[in-house]
């Protein structure tokens, strides 16, 4: 019998090879046309490809865009009886598929079998031996996240159903380069389970490891936990509620969404002060953050080589660590339900989540929360 560490630095060797990084996030959603719209012209997103009735298939209408090397999709139902028409109304909008691209699908699928997964779709090929797409499909620890496994085995497009869309006027660019992390929500009492899930299923490490007494304001407090592929280019960092004085943001996204999910995906830019004013002139609603704030930046993460007027003005956060600084933003959330939003950060060597700021965002947060009655 291996010991658990020994255990765990074999998986991540294993795990080496295989995890070459997100293929693609697909969202489930309620009118997949609007949010291709959305994501296009507020976040400068290119629609490339369409699949649904005009390309045979009956069940569901789907947008892939592309920014950078970010692919999302967004998938909406149409038929009432689905499992997409079920997702969207027990959680409204929101992420279903973190894909992974993978070097052989067929080994993933089974290695992840064999360590506990439960397989959704058993490894499937499409195209000629020289020009293919590999996917399989297995259910995250809980709740209605999966992740599919993709081969891209030389294929040209995205996958034989969609087709590729004519190109429609550039939106602003925003200047969106790659996926820098995404993170769960889960139940209180739940984060060691899903923590061990993705060490012992998919060959994860953790990085980083937050107590309560780490991230707590007078009303909030949580817990989390940060699993990464041995290439760091996965990072899931996992959030659980801790016990506050009334509801904490966590425990509200939750209740809305119904269960534990994506709560948001960080996306990388190399000048955040430009992605923000065009994401902004875009339409882009942000987090606000009291002008406090800044009163005492300088001294907590100096030297900047921005501005700090600038920062300010745009309500831009800045964390330190011993390798670095990076400067980060979160959107408020982009559905009617107070859950899924997406943040924007840049790095500047520091390879953190902006723990620093937790503090000064969740009173943000908090600020919102009572507006909705929920804190
Ligand atoms: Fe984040």
């Amino acid at each position: 019998m291996l010991s658990t560490e020994r255990q765990s630095t074999l998986l991540q060797k294993e795990d080496l090879v295989q995890f070459k990084g997100i293929d693609y996030v697909e969202f489930y959603v309620g009118n997949a046309r609007q949010a291709a719209h959305f994501y296009r012209t507020a976040f400068g997103f290119t629609p490339i490809a369409y699949a649904g009735l005009e390309t045979g298939v009956r069940d569901r209408c789907s947008f892939l865009l592309e920014q950078g090397d970010i692919r999302l999709v967004v998938t909406s139902s149409l038929t009432p009886d689905s499992a997409i028409a079920r997702h969207v109304e027990l959680h409204g909008d929101g992420v279903y598929d973190i894909a992974l691209q993978v070097d052989d699908v067929q080994t993933v699928f089974q290695a992840a079998v064999k360590r506990g997964a439960r397989p959704i779709l058993e490894p499937t090929i499409v195209g000629t031996q020289n020009e293919y797409i590999a996917k399989a499909t297995v259910a995250s620890y809980e709740g209605d996240i999966v992740h599919s496994f993709i081969e891209r085995g030389n294929y040209a497009g995205f996958t034989p159903q969609y087709q590729h869309l004519p190109t429609l006027p550039n939106p602003a660019a925003t200047g969106l380069m790659e996926i820098d992390h995404m993170v769960f929500n889960v139940e209180l009492g739940k984060m060691d389970l899903w923590s061990n899930f993705y060490q012992t299923v998919m060959g994860f490490g953790q990085a980083q490891q937050f107590t309560s007494d780490d991230i707590s304001t007078k009303y909030s407090a949580l817990m989390s936990k940060v699993l990464q592929n041995s290439t760091k280019r996965i990072k899931f960092p996992i959030n659980e509620p801790a016990e506050g004085y009334r509801k904490s943001q966590i425990q509200e996204y939750l209740d809305f969404y119904n269960g534990p999910g994506v709560q948001h995906m960080a996306l990388r830019t190399d000048n955040i002060i430009k992605t923000v004013q065009q994401l902004k002139s875009n339409g882009v609603e942000f987090l606000q953050i009291p002008d406090t704030y800044y009163k005492n930046l300088l001294h907590r993460v100096s030297p900047l080589d921005e501005e700090i007027e600038v920062l300010r003005n745009l309500k831009i956060l800045v964390d330190r660590d011993d390798e670095g600084y990076l400067l980060q933003i979160f959107t408020k959330p982009l559905a009617g339900r107070p859950t899924f939003f997406i943040e924007i950060i840049q790095r500047k060597g520091a390879q953190g989540f902006g723990n620093g700021n937790f503090k000064a965002l969740f009173e943000a947060i908090e600020l919102e929360q009572e507006k909705r009655g929920n804190l």
